[in-house]
């Protein structure tokens, strides 16, 4: 049996990586072949903050040899990787394979001279490379390669989606087009460890983490950066002496809540980073929100972040979407094709509102392939009934624990394309009865509705709670309609036709704007189109992807 279940466990990574290239897709290696397991979430994260805390990055000339920057910094210790990238000028990301390759290092760089401005002495891990003699030291023989950071512009991705083969090919261009690079995620690990630096200067034992869709698997180049801090560092969390006729605790400051503290940590970082952090800017503390939290930019590495205090259930959501996303490859190619489709249909929005967020549209997603048949992922109180004792979790009265090891979780047996899935999810919840049911992902299973509010889906972990309970019923309307309108164009559209005329046809037709509300507007305005009027149509899509 359990044979049986590990060559199950191949056959779906072999198919994985026929589709697309994966990132997220790391091993365990053993001594036996056949017993390379997946990495657990848990296990993903702390090699991952491991790495990032033996890893600096560099600002660089505009003209960098490259292998004589190696040479120099090789003299501090063994560079196990490293890459460039453009951001406001070039920078290089170093990983040395020991940490204290970045203390050699730190030992012979200078602080600059405090002519124009006074220095605040933090010594960080970002450094500026400069030419003694720019002339005669640059000529590099070949140019560097610079790792892309950013997704392509919605209209190239389209002009590209018109060349597949199938829709099912469509969805796994536009994953490898915007899902998170390796380069990417390592720079997002060194944005969080690079706060940690600050955090530690107050807490010694803090770790900054990432969650959300940075880890998730279904985050896209470009995304923001979620980050936690945790106070629980795992093994040296230590427990109460049980045995002995005494018992000693720490002293420590008491406040009459959980949130309260919350806020004056995040307060103090926040200023923290907004006085002393390099690159750290506009820093903006919004502690009254549900969940306080620090906005900032951090210009270095050029990601957006949000950093909050430990919130156990936010990763326990994160960890959950890592395993469906893990599972099987149509997975993340549905979620990035409907997310996709949702942002440019306005849908979705990076700023909060009414509308349906990227969350809870995936567990839209999440539902739907529980409810296929045969189902392609498991629901959450099945994967519960695999957790084993590690797994246990109840966090904050709430019963949390589900399977981390997924080569315990039977592969799916349905075979579905992709162009079946994508066609289906827009036929499912155009014809929703969102008046009477919601969505219970536990169950896998629409559930009578608790209460009144438009959209329901409930919080696999914390039960009693909506997640989607900022939507009004305008929006869920919109999103019933856009649904309906997309089903109808992908059962309608005549494939060959539409590449005939050199129209978008199948997922890219799908990405470009529909008529306001009337089909036979956008048949029309689709008939008979030439290169150039698609090419006018993908040019009114560039501001999507600012
Ligand atoms: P992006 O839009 O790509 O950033 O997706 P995201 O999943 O990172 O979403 P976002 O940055 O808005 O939120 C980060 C994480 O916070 C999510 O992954 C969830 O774990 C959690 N979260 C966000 N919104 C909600 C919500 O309404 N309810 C609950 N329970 N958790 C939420
Ligand atoms: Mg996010």
């Amino acid at each position: 049996q359990s044979q049986k279940r590990r060559l199950n466990v191949l056959k779906s990574v072999l198919n994985l990586h026929v589709c697309v290239e994966e990132p997220w897709c790391s091993f365990v290696h053993t001594d036996a072949e056949v017993s390379t397991r997946r990495k657990t979430f848990a296990e993903v994260q702390t090699e991952r903050l491991e790495q990032a805390e033996r890893t600096i990055l560099i600002k660089c000339p505009p003209k960098i040899n490259e292998k004589k920057l190696l040479q120099y910094l090789s003299s501090h210790g063994k560079i196990n990787s490293h890459f460039f990238f453009e951001n406001r000028g070039i920078h290089a990301l170093i990983e040395f394979s020991e940490k204290n390759s970045i203390a050699s290092l730190q030992d012979v760089i200078g602080i600059p001279s405090a002519t124009e401005h006074h220095v605040v002495p933090f010594k960080s891990r970002l450094f500026i490379f400069t030419l003694k003699n720019p002339v005669g030291q640059a000529a590099a023989e070949t140019p560097i390669h610079l790792s892309p950071q950013s997704h392509i512009p919605v209209k190239d991705l389209i002009q590209k989606l018109c060349g597949a083969e199938s829709i099912s090919s469509q969805m796994y261009t536009l994953l490898n087009e915007y899902q998170l690079t390796e380069e990417n995620i390592k720079l997002r690990f060194l944005a969080c460890s690079l706060v940690r630096d600050f955090a530690r200067a107050y807490f010694p034992d803090s770790v900054v983490k990432p969650f959300g869709s940075s880890v998730n698997t279904f985050g896209k180049l470009g995304c923001d950066v979620d980050m936690f801090l945790d106070f629980h560092k795992t093994g040296k969390h230590t427990t109460k002496m049980k045995k002995g006729p005494f018992e000693m605790e720490y002293q420590m400051k008491r406040l009459p809540s959980e949130r309260l503290a919350t806020q004056k940590i995040l307060s103090v970082i926040g200023d923290c980073l907004d006085n002393f952090g390099p690159g750290c800017v506009s820093v903006q503390k919004i502690l009254n929100a549900r969940c306080p939290l620090v906005k900032f930019s951090h210009q270095p590495t050029g990601f957006q972040c949000d950093l909050s205090v430990s919130n156990s259930i936010a990763i326990k959501s994160s960890e959950l979407l890592y395993i469906y996303g893990c599972l099987d490859s149509r997975v993340r190619a549905l979620v990035f094709s409907i997310r996709c489709w949702a942002r440019i249909h306005g849908l979705t929005n990076s700023v909060p509102g009414a509308w349906i967020t990227n969350f809870s549209l995936t567990m839209m997603i999440m539902f739907f392939l529980q409810k296929r048949s045969p189902p392609i992922i498991p629901t959450l109180d099945q994967l519960r009934e695999l957790a084993d004792k590690e797994d246990q979790h109840i966090i904050g009265g709430y019963d949390c624990s589900f399977v981390s090891d997924f080569s315990k979780i039977n592969p799916t047996k349905n075979t579905e394309t992709l162009d079946v899935l994508l066609c289906d999810f827009f036929e499912y919840f155009g014809n929703f009865d969102f008046r009477k049911n919601s969505i219970n992902l536990r169950k896998g299973k629409e559930v009578n509705k608790p209460e009144s509010s438009p959209l329901y889906i409930w919080n696999p972990f914390e039960q009693d709670l909506n997640i989607s309970k900022n939507v009004n019923q305008p929006q869920l309307e919109k999103f019933v309609a856009l649904a309906r309108e997309s089903a109808w164009i992908l059962q309608k559209e005549d494939k060959t036709l539409r590449m005939v005329n050199k129209e978008p046809w199948g997922l890219a037709a799908l990405l470009i704007p529909f008529g306001k509300s009337n089909p036979n507007k956008i048949k029309n305005r689709m008939k008979g189109i030439g290169s150039e009027t698609i090419k006018s149509l993908l040019d009114s899509l560039k501001k999507l992807d600012s």
